[in-house]
């Protein structure tokens, strides 16, 4: 069964098609990513299948649904969106904010619970923000303000849940601790996840399903050792490429090549820590 599903649905911005009569189907339970390159459509197809964005035709269906006649909260109950580059209003703290996400369940007849108490905790404390609880989210780094985004976006408590590029900014550590933390949902909850990464390789690791967009539509998509290919890497991001197998998790490693620095005689680069 599909969370998500799309039926000839173009996108556009003024006259200019960004996406043509898309046919897509985002797998329930499973971790989908799209890929691609910079400006081909991927945060506009996110934010549509969210309702940030009307469609200039066709259709998106959730929950059995077509978006375009669901209420609002009720998408947010079941959809959360983390977008590119979010904005918060000035002097809003980091708690205020995640606090947001539990607006979908706020009504004059429900006010705050200990769920929402509860929920705003949990999503501060897995992303490591308890201790930035009161400060302004305009004072914080580039890694912390995106790590409170993503705690406002868990605090929704969705089973689907879409994330634009979620490791923006993030220091490696923070980037695999995201990701893995997206994972663990993903498999102990069933939640079905979207993401937009730019990192191939963390984008094989990490999916079940990847969607790769190229010409306004659907180049590619399926398992990622099934589809990575140096060709797709060329077709779809003008790169070239080696596709090697990843050594920690067996899941294809795009080595690209450059003009810069080349292999001198044979080196075992491998290195690793004993902890
Ligand atoms: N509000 C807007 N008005 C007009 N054009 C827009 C608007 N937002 C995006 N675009 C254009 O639509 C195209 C797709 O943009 P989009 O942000 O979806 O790309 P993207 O694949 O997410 O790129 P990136 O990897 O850089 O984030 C781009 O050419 C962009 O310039
Ligand atoms: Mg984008």
């Amino acid at each position: 069964m599909d969370a998500i599903s799309t039926k000839s649905l173009t996108l556009a911005y003024g006259e200019e098609n960004i996406i043509k009569e898309l046919d897509l189907a985002i797998p329930k339970g499973k971790i989908t990513v799209f890929i691609g390159s910079n400006g081909c459509g991927k945060s506009t197809l996110l934010r549509s299948l969210a309702r940030l964005m009307k469609p200039k035709n066709g259709s998106i269906v959730l929950d059995g649904n077509d978006i375009a006649h669901t209420s609002t909260k009720k998408i947010a109950r079941n959809l959360a969106i983390l977008p590119q580059s979010p904005v918060a209003p000035e002097g809003l703290t980091v708690l205020q904010l995640v606090k947001q996400g539990r607006y979908p369940y706020q009504n004059w007849f429900q006010q705050w619970s200990e769920k929402d108490e509860k929920a705003v905790n949990d999503a501060l404390d897995v992303t490591g923000m308890v201790e930035f609880a009161d400060r302004k989210v305009d004072s914080l780094s580039g890694g912390q303000r995106q790590r409170a985004w993503i705690a406002m976006t868990l605090a929704q408590d969705t089973d689907i849940i879409l994330l634009d590029e979620p490791t923006t900014y993030l220091d490696l550590t923070h980037q695999i601790e995201i990701l893995d933390l997206l994972y663990d949902l993903n498999q102990s909850e069933e939640r079905t996840i979207v993401m937009v990464l730019h990192d191939l390789n963390l984008a094989c690791r990490y999916a079940d399903h990847i969607v790769a967009i190229h010409n306004k539509t659907i180049y590619k998509q399926g398992d990622p050792d099934t589809i990575i290919t140096p060709e797709l890497v060329h077709t779809v991001f003008g790169l070239q490429c080696q596709v090697a197998c990843d050594p920690i998790c067996g899941t294809p490693l795009c080595i690209p090549f450059s003009k810069g620095r080349h292999l001198k005689g044979v080196k075992q680069h491998v290195k690793s820590v004993n902890t």
